[in-house]
């Protein structure tokens, strides 16, 4: 259309020129004019096009700020019981991720006492890390609900809850940071206190691998900078090992914390764990039987519920599936 109008301008007045109604000059005139209206309703037109492809990113801006949290915080929350007295309860605790079809976990019911440290047993996708995802509430209930000393976990203040639990998920992050920051994001209001982090690092044998280090606590880690060094997949878990004991939690709960380790390295974190959680409750995942039979109590669990709980002792006597699992892989050693 703007070429149409500006050619038939054009046009127009060449017409007025030859015919003599207007004079060469005039004629000039107009044809340097209509080339700047042109370019200016050009670059005019282009701006509202910038501006609607740039108001759709601006949609999206305010979708994410309407997303409101689903774990909602009560309105005069308890504090977190210092000590706890009762532990945690499920109660037929379900849940079932968002748009997922199935449960990921159904009819859920025991109890972690104070002090008592269970070790969670089962197949890929049986459910563990989402039990503990919802006992440090990262997610509510589906149906059912837990209760810490009595009192449901939705009562009680979300912070305070989140500091007493040490919590070491099997996906950690290795984040791109230096290797005192790594351990310092496990509790992030102390990243100035360097006599905690190094006692942190102690406890997970992480201060043998910063002794290694060119830079030692202020090293660089992971390859995004320059300057940075590349840790193993062990030592990088010896680092985020580290974050549990940053803090002073009442429980700890470890999904998978020894996978990557070697032999001897696993034997020495569990001898200090025991000791770094005398009188504390723990929650230990792992799929290495020798470690699960440490626990106080192992739940079996199969398909998101609780198959069998015990003590390793017990649950060899049943003869069930962990009597099953656990000679499946001595097996492998015989
Ligand atoms: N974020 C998620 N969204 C939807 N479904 C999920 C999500 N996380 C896990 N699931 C599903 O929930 C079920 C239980 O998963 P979960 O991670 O608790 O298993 P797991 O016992 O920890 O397994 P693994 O031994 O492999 O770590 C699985 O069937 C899985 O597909
Ligand atoms: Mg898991």
């Amino acid at each position: 259309m703007g070429s149409i109008g500006y050619y038939v301008a054009y046009g127009f007045i060449i017409y007025q020129t030859v015919t003599g109604k207007s004079s060469v000059g005039t004629l000039t005139f107009l044809a340097g004019s209509f080339r700047q209206l042109s370019s200016l309703m050009e670059n005019s037109l282009n701006r509202f096009t910038s501006v609607s492809q740039g108001a759709i990113y601006l949609n999206d801006f305010h979708e994410f700020f309407e997303i409101k949290p689903k774990i909602t915080v009560a309105a005069s929350p308890l504090p977190f019981p210092k000590p706890i007295k009762q532990g945690f309860t499920f109660e037929d605790v379900g849940f079932k991720y968002n748009n997922a079809e199935s449960w990921a976990n159904r009819h859920l019911n025991f109890t972690l006492q104070p002090g008592e440290k269970i070790a969670l047993v089962g197949e890929n996708g049986a459910g563990k890390t989402t039990l503990v995802k919802l006992l440090a509430r990262l997610y509510d209930p589906t149906e059912g609900r837990i209760l810490l000393d009595g009192a449901d976990l939705r009562d009680y203040d979300i912070a305070d809850l989140r500091l007493n639990l040490g919590i070491i998920f099997q996906d950690y992050i290795r984040y791109q940071m230096s290797f005192s920051q790594n351990i310092a994001v496990g509790n992030i209001d102390e990243q100035a206190n360097i006599e905690l982090i190094r006692k942190a690092a102690h406890e997970s044998l992480a201060d043998t691998l910063a002794a290694r280090l060119p830079l030692g606590y202020d090293q660089w880690l992971g390859r995004r900078f320059n300057e940075g060094v590349e840790l193993s997949g062990g030592e990088w878990q010896k680092v985020a090992l580290a974050r549990a004991y940053m803090k002073q939690a009442q429980v700890l709960i470890l999904d998978e914390p020894t996978a990557a380790l070697d032999a001897r390295a696993e034997y020495e974190v569990f001898q200090r764990f025991s000791s770094l959680t005398q009188g504390k409750s723990a929650v230990l995942i792992s799929h290495r039987f020798s470690t699960a039979r440490l626990a106080d109590r192992i739940i079996v669990l199969e398909r998101g519920s609780i198959l069998e709980a015990g003590t390793h002792e017990q649950l060899m006597a049943n003869n069930g599936r962990y009597a099953e699992l656990f000679n499946l892989q001595a097996a492998g050693y015989q």
